[in-house]
């Protein structure tokens, strides 16, 4: 089963967008300062094989609403079975606000992204961003990162400024360079 998740990131470029799992230094930059505390739900998208989802299940309290939404099924099975007790989703981002419905939840507190968007196209980017708009609350936060190597590519150029367009406030992190690629965060506000 781990060869053929391996496989999956080799095989699906366009989707899994990366060679090797965020690192612990990326994971936790990615979710340090987010107030689990004082938040009803948070959502994770691209789980992928759970290196993110490891790190904010630590964080998670009994009061806090915690889903995922994985779009490939073999990696989909995998974080089901790596973490039990969460609930993932077989399904595409975009369909945030529908699940929010059937979860019959209102708005999301904390959305975290692992998702590829330097090798998602113009419309993916933005079908996936509305999808986070419309479901993130008032003063909500969302979190990404992006490949340093990546930033060149106009994907991700686009992708930026989409971010400054979308969010009343964004903050980019220093270089996490012990990850492989090196990477920065980005968090958002609504
Ligand atoms: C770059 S991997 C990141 C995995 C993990 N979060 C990490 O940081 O190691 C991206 C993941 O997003 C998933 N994905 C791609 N497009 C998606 C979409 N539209 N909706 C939900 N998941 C998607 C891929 O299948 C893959 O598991």
């Amino acid at each position: 089963m781990k060869r053929s998740i391996i496989t999956q990131f080799v095989k699906n470029p366009k989707t899994t967008g990366a060679i090797a799992p965020s690192s612990s230094f990326l994971s936790k930059k990615i979710i340090s300062g987010l107030n689990f505390k004082d938040a009803q739900t948070i959502v994770e998208l691209g789980p992928g094989t759970g290196a993110i989802t490891a790190f904010i299940e630590k964080e998670l309290n009994e009061h806090n609403k915690f889903f995922g939404i994985e779009l490939n099924e073999d990696i989909y099975h995998f974080v089901s079975n790596r973490f039990p007790n969460q609930k993932f989703y077989l399904d595409s981002a975009s369909n945030l606000p529908k699940i929010l419905k059937k979860e019959n939840l209102d708005l999301v507190d904390i959305i975290i992204s692992g998702l590829p968007w330097a090798a998602f196209h113009d419309e993916l980017q933005d079908s996936i961003l509305d999808a986070i708009l419309e479901s993130l609350k008032e003063g909500g936060i969302f979190t990404t990162f992006a490949y340093l190597h990546g930033s060149i590519l106009p994907a991700a150029k686009s992708f930026k400024q989409k971010l400054h367009k979308y969010f009343s406030h964004v903050e980019k992190s220093n270089i996490v360079w012990r990850n492989i690629p090196p990477a920065y965060v980005y968090k958002c506000h609504k």
